[in-house]
């Protein structure tokens, strides 16, 4: 048996050029026993025997994705963390392909251990607290943080330390290392002991700052306990705040919702001056035409939504358009413009349109809802999905839209538009395609899904698949477009 201790500092060093010089020698893995100093080390097994050898490895390789693997196993709290990578270095000799097969038991451990040790840096780097403690000689300002990682990860963390905050001199100590950084010089030491951290008022800024971006309206306690694992809240000044953030979410969403009319947009006054006012439209009258029909839907308040949009956006086309596009509810930059799909939403439906050959200024083109519906987070206004009340309600206006534009075809854009126009809201995704009879009982209604659900669809192959879904979909309205 061959028995390896590597150093507390530098042991991804030095266990490489240990883990070379044994495979040099063909020493297999099962006879090597890794240690690190100062840890037990059974040295009474490593006396027993002579280490095994077969034949040398003259000259090692690796593909280049065992590196990473390998230097981020080596920090991880197993046992296993020197073994696993020479054992694998080990069968890399015979056989490169290895590390594509997920299935191997090895290889399956050592990307579990590179995925554990890369997450806690992640979280090291989000959640190290410096406290500041004074001024160097060279006038610098100081800063010290005590941090509990999960994995031995100070010396492959700190280089990022080092260039984030290269203009102070600071202390990171964890259990058994520190890092110190001074004078744009970092040095790495063992430590075993926990410094006396300071009081600190940053610690108050780092709570106001978080309870200024907690939004209670987005809160999901296991995406936020998976995104600040418990583990690290001891060390966090801000964690203190978290329960009570949490039990009084519900009531923070009341008084958000209660505020939103005091947070209008930028824009909102110019655009507002330049509509009709509600008191300049007789509300009970029954519109006869689409202009009055718009002009009477600019002072809407069947619903709450009119209170904080900028704008009524009505629908837009010619009187006997045979195609009718129905879509959600304005978004941000329709709410300013005044027109239905006009924003990020809307260009990649005119591109689709493009695609299927056809031309949009001879459909009508309008929304369930005409508000639009959001919640205010900072400076942006975030899309909020209006509930069926809210399209109930404004169906009247949608009614008024079909009788004076008589489409041959309805197209519903996803699930609030379908539910407006067939009074079904059932999943479009088990409906997309396929075409259903409007509330009249008579007007045929081709169910797609929204543009938008394509942009906000995961990754570029899903959102490619989904385009690829609406594309298809929407070819069909060609046929009902007039020559
Ligand atoms: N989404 C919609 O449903 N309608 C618009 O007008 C814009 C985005």
């Amino acid at each position: 048996m061959r028995s390896v201790i590597l150093p507390r500092l530098g042991f991804a060093e030095a266990w490489r050029i240990q883990a070379r010089q044994l495979l040099c020698e063909g020493v297999v893995p099962d006879n090597v026993h890794w240690s690190v100093e100062g840890a037990e080390t059974d040295l009474f097994g490593a006396l027993q025997s002579s280490a095994k050898s077969v034949r040398p490895v003259e000259r090692p390789s690796v593909p280049a994705s065992f590196v990473p693997l390998a230097e981020a196993a080596l920090c991880h709290v197993s046992p296993e963390r020197f073994a696993l990578p020479y054992r694998l270095l080990w069968r890399l000799q015979n056989d490169r392909e290895i590390l594509g097969d997920r299935s191997d038991k090895d290889v399956a451990a050592v990307h579990a251990m590179e995925k554990s040790v890369r997450r806690d840096a992640h979280k090291m780097k989000a959640f190290v607290r410096f406290r500041e403690v004074g001024i160097s000689d060279a006038g610098r300002r100081q800063f010290i943080a005590w941090f509990e990682p999960e994995h031995v990860i100070l010396e492959r963390t700190a280089p990022f330390f080092a260039r984030r905050f290269a203009d102070m001199d600071w202390l990171i100590v964890t259990p058994g290392y520190a890092a110190r950084f001074e004078r744009g010089v970092l040095d790495m030491q063992l430590c075993n002991e926990r410094p006396d951290l300071p009081d600190d008022s940053a610690d108050d800024l780092w709570r106001t700052y978080y309870a200024s971006i907690f939004n209670p309206a987005r809160l999901k306690v296991k995406a936020m306990k998976s995104e600040m694992p418990v583990k690290y809240w001891k060390n966090l000044p801000e964690a203190r705040l978290i329960p009570d953030l949490i039990a009084n979410a519900e009531k923070s969403v009341q008084a958000m919702r209660e505020a939103m009319p005091t947070t209008p947009h930028i824009r909102t006054d110019r655009i507002v001056a330049r509509l009709p006012s509600p008191s300049e439209i007789a509300p009970d009258v029954v519109p006869e035409t689409l202009d009055e029909a718009r002009q009477a839907a600019a002072g809407c308040s069947r619903c709450d939504l009119c209170r904080y949009a900028t704008q009524t956006v009505f629908g837009e086309g010619a009187i006997g358009s045979s195609v009718m596009f129905v879509g959600e509810q304005p978004g941000d930059i329709e709410d300013l413009s005044g027109r239905p799909f006009t924003g990020p939403a809307g260009q990649l439906f005119n591109k689709v349109l493009h695609e299927v050959g056809v031309d949009r200024s001879r459909a009508y083109v309008t929304n369930a809802v005409k508000h639009f519906k959001f919640e205010p987070r900072g400076k942006r206004r975030i899309h909020q999905r209006p509930d069926a009340g809210e399209v109930v309600r404004c169906r009247w206006w949608l009614g008024l839209e079909r009788k004076f534009v008589q489409p041959k075809l309805i197209v519903a854009l996803g699930a609030t538009a379908a539910l407006a126009v067939t009074g079904n809201g059932a999943n479009i995704l088990k409906r997309h395609g396929t075409m259903e009879l409007a509330d009249d009982g008579q007007t045929p209604v081709l169910l797609t899904i929204h543009p938008s659900a394509v942009l906000r669809s995961g990754n570029a192959a899903q959102q490619d698949e989904a385009r690829k879904l609406l594309v298809e979909d929407l070819r069909r309205v060609s046929a009902y477009m007039p020559d």
